[in-house]
């Protein structure tokens, strides 16, 4: 799955990154040699980056007080 449609990035790759200690888009995006550019993939990539390292992302923090 494509992540970043400008830059190419897949999931997989931004997963890989996370795993190997970048903790920002930016920072996963700069291990594929690319860098942000609309910027409309953020979100999504930090939630993955997020999932990746075991933090909880606000949306499930959010959900989890609401239960
Ligand atoms: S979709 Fe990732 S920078 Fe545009």
């Amino acid at each position: 799955m494509i992540v970043c449609v400008c830059n190419r990035i897949t999931e997989s790759e931004v997963r890989e990154a996370a795993r190997v200690g970048c903790s920002t888009a930016e920072a996963a995006y700069a291990c594929q040699d690319c860098e942000v550019q609309c910027g409309c993939c953020l979100d999504f990539a930090q939630e993955l980056i997020d999932e990746e390292r075991g933090k909880r992302s606000h949306l499930r923090l959010v959900t989890a007080e609401a239960a």
